[in-house]
């Protein structure tokens, strides 16, 4: 069965091949390397000894679009990852978001409601709940207005993909909101590749270790938490791959009682920004500089999912420890570093 991955060679998309091509599918990567390099397929054969297809080129080209579906009229699924991601360059460069993002979406629904039947998989983010009133935070928990335009393109995104699905009823989507990916493929063959630097905690935190970065700034401790730091639900981006594929399945087995469904992915347990810096000093026997610093504009005091409907409904759950996906992180970043 022939599954279209845009966006595949990046951080989750790469990891999602893999899971994919271990269940038996069959993957077609379109990834344009604005934020990623072509090396990444060869740590995929790697780990599965299993090319795929890869196709390069960029998604808002509406005309490329049209003939690769009609190159591969075969493609039963899409899981759509491809998208500009770093929320201060949207500060910047709002309308190459929106471009992005959203031009990307358009075209391939648009390809998607010529089919008898489409299976879409989006990859949205907990970004679209803002500071939600109650944690854990529930799937019908209000959407907020976004904090920047990457927030706002996740947020539209799935305003588009619902007014899609309920206009075109042969079409099935899911939208999985994903919380803090972290870690690396436990063969640190793939991981995340930051280019410049990075915005994200844990990818900043292995450079720091790593001596590339001087010391790590801790954005605010005076937030209302135990120890004044950030609570996020930081999830091995092995366990949210393996979500991908079941959600996936879901559709195709034609299990999903509505033709789009919402699934929050996260591990269910919210740690500091405090802890998670203890932890990783734990298992990578670093010791990591770092000084307390302003909060970061955008930042929401605590955000963790409440995992029920993925674990009950979709069927899935984490199996990795915040220490597993922070040990990967590290073996990654050694092995990139040549340490
Ligand atoms: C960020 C984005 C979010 C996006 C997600 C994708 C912001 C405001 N939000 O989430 O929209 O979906 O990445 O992965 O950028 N921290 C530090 N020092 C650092 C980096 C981070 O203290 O150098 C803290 C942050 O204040 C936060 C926590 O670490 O409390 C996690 O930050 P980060 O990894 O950037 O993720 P989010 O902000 O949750």
């Amino acid at each position: 069965m022939k599954i279209l991955v845009t966006g595949g060679l990046g951080y989750i998309g790469s990891h999602t091949v893999v899971e994919l091509q271990q269940k038996g599918f069959e993957v077609v990567i379109v990834d344009d390397c604005s934020n990623t390099s072509e090396d990444v397929l060869y740590g995929i054969v790697r780990i599965t000894g299993i090319q795929p297809q890869f196709e390069r080129f960029d998604l808002r080209k509406k005309e490329k679009v049209q003939g690769f579906f009609q190159r591969h009229q075969d493609i039963q699924g899409i899981i759509h990852f491809a998208a500009s991601k770093a929320v201060g360059e949207s500060v910047e460069r709002p309308l190459l978001y929106y471009e992005n993002n959203l031009g990307s979406l358009i075209y391939l629904l648009q390809e998607m409601t010529q089919q008898q039947d489409a299976t879409f998989i989006f990859s949205s983010s907990c970004t679209v709940y803002g500071q939600a009133e109650k944690l854990p935070i529930t799937e019908d928990a209000p959407t907020k207005p976004a904090e920047s335009p990457y927030g706002n393109t996740k947020k539209i995104s799935e305003d588009i993909l619902r007014d899609t699905c309920k206009a075109n009823t042969h079409l099935r989507s899911i939208s999985l909101r994903y919380f803090n990916p972290i870690g690396a493929h436990p063969s640190s063959e793939i991981g995340e590749l930051p280019i410049g630097v990075p915005q994200n905690l844990v990818p900043f935190i292995t450079q720091t270790a790593a001596g590339v970065r001087e010391e790590l700034s801790v954005f605010g401790n005076d937030y209302p938490t135990a120890d004044g730091t950030c609570i996020r639900d930081y999830i091995h981006v092995v366990d949210l791959a393996k979500a991908h594929v079941v959600a996936l399945q879901r559709i195709l087995q034609g299990k999903a009682e509505s033709n789009y469904e919402v699934y929050n992915l996260g591990t269910g347990k919210g740690s500091s920004v405090l802890e998670v810096i203890q932890r990783f000093e734990r298992v990578s026997g670093q010791e990591l500089p770092y000084k307390i610093v302003a909060r970061r504009e955008g930042d929401v005091v605590a955000a963790y999912a409440d995992t029920t409907k993925a674990n009950d409904v979709l069927g899935w759950k984490t199996v990795s420890s915040l220490d597993e996906a922070l040990l990967s992180a590290w073996n990654w970043e050694k092995k990139v570093r040549n340490l």
